[in-house]
């Protein structure tokens, strides 16, 4: 049903401001409930920073976030496309679903359309409370700065690229030797090559660090409500963090901690060293990720084929094994969703919306949207090699704009390598679960169910 064909609800307080008369289009409370039970509430129940496992298994085998983008379809075809108000869980949020509106929120700055909406912010303090994602104003740009100079935001090979790569390699060898891989497996060989490449050899082996730093994950997904065990985390944090820096003071200059210490904190209100919280956590994603790429390329052994040479050749920069790990995060993110929170008033499509309203991508919906993606269900790697590709508003694994991920270029360059090093030798064959080679991908893979044969080429 377009917007031609029923009325379309409009808020009344900002209705005859600078849009022809109309405000902004508000969901009607059939939809407002129907977006609560496939999106809000599944989201709250899966974990918001960190996914339960029995929760992501039952999602997997129902094909939930289907149901979520058939609701956020609904609600597009009730409002021909236009951003639509509905009620989030601490007040109103504004939800874009047209290409157009998606740009706007890209162009943005952070400081008008802040990256910590409070749930966000409540979750993401309880592990990174001085991180660059709950920080504003200037201590933000100056943590951002930090960010983008330890990452080499805009470097495709990260100027330690050597050095991590030889951790990479290293550790996903000695998964080779066996016949079967599974993600338990790969779990840990990515742990160990993260606090290589963030804290330094002499961290490889610290298993009880990943316990605590797991701990307050799983506590954040509760965002401070429970109190008491919100207190006990800040003293796991305590912990975590003295540990970090006890790596810090000996780790080699090719780490991220020490090109950490060596950034200007003039004013010692930035805690360079307390950013490695995140970077631990985004480079564990990784795990889970390597594991879907191999899988996928398992299933599809074509392309497998296509990036033997690449990964054979033993170049740093390997597009064609990049665009696999870019492809796997487009079919199954890692940020499904993108929340801001407006801190002034913003204006859409002429409609002004008031500072304090959550603004929500659906990046999944859109990024498997068949009306403005082609083969939008299908493993297609080769879109990330044609010009634009990595522009284009409606793919954004890794986001774009102000908040566009620093570590971009770091996680390609570690998953790629990770992939091609067993590739080189080996074959991935018998992946488990079975995914099709040919027709639609599910919209969820359960990471923990992931095993495949490795066969000797
Ligand atoms: C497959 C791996 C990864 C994916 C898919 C990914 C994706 C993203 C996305 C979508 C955002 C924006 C989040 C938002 O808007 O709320 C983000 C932010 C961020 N990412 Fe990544 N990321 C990955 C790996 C990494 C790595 C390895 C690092 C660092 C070692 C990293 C560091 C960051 C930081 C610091 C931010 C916050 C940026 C800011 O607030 O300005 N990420 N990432």
């Amino acid at each position: 049903m377009t917007q031609s064909t029923r009325s379309t609800r409009t808020t009344q307080h900002d209705g005859p401001r600078g849009n022809g008369g109309r405000g902004t289009a508000v969901a009607s409370p059939a939809l407002n409930l129907r977006l609560f039970a496939t999106h809000t509430l599944p989201v709250f129940v899966r974990g918001f920073v960190s996914p339960r496992p029995r929760v992501v298994k039952a999602y997997a085998a129902l094909n939930q976030p289907a149901w979520a983008a058939a609701t956020l379809r609904a609600l597009r075809g009730r409002h021909g496309g236009a951003p639509v108000l509905v009620r989030g869980l601490s007040g109103p949020m504004l939800v874009l679903l047209d290409p157009k509106d998606i740009r706007q929120f890209y162009t943005e700055p952070v400081r008008s359309l802040a990256m910590d909406p409070p749930d966000k912010d409540n979750a993401l303090k309880v592990l990174e409370p001085t991180g660059v994602i709950c920080s504003h104003g200037e201590l933000r740009e100056g943590r951002r700065r930090i960010n983008d100079a330890c990452l080499a935001e805009s470097e495709a090979v990260h100027p330690s690229g050597k050095e991590f790569r030889a951790a990479v390699a290293e550790e996903a060898r000695r998964l080779v030797s066996q016949r079967v891989v599974d993600m338990e497996d790969i779990r840990r060989a990515m742990a160990r090559i993260n606090r290589r490449i963030v804290l330094g050899d002499a961290a490889a082996d610290d298993e009880e660090l990943h316990a605590w730093l797991l701990a307050l994950r799983n506590e954040a997904n509760w965002m401070g409500r429970r109190k008491k065990q919100a207190r006990a985390a800040r003293a796991v944090y305590a912990r975590a963090q003295a540990r970090i820096e006890s790596y810090a003071m000996k780790a080699a200059a090719h780490t991220l901690i020490a090109r950490a210490l060596g950034q200007d904190d003039p004013q010692g209100d930035l805690d360079p060293v307390g950013q490695a919280h995140h970077w631990l956590l985004a480079l564990d994603t990784l795990g889970p990720t390597a594991a879907r790429t191999l899988l996928l390329l398992g299933a599809h052994p074509a392309e497998q084929q296509a990036v033997v040479p690449e990964a054979a050749s033993g170049v740093a920069d390997m597009p064609r094994m990049r665009a696999c790990v870019k492809e796997t995060v487009r079919l199954f993110p890692i940020v499904p969703d993108l929340l801001r929170l407006t801190r002034a008033e913003t204006t859409w499509r002429g409609v002004p919306v008031p500072a304090g309203t959550a603004v929500l991508v659906p990046a999944l919906f859109h990024q498997r949207d068949p009306d403005h993606v082609p083969a939008a269900d299908l493993f297609a790697p080769g879109r990330w090699l044609s010009p634009g590709a990595h522009e284009a508003v409606q793919l954004a694994p890794f986001s774009h704009g102000g908040g566009h991920c620093p570590g971009e270029n770091l996680a390609l360059l570690v998953g790629a390598e990770f992939c091609a090093e067993i590739l080189r030798t080996h074959r991935v064959t018998r992946g488990r679960p079975v995914l099709p080679s040919a027709g639609p991908l599910p919209w969820l893979l359960d990471s923990a169910a992931i095993r495949f044969g490795l066969e000797p080429r």
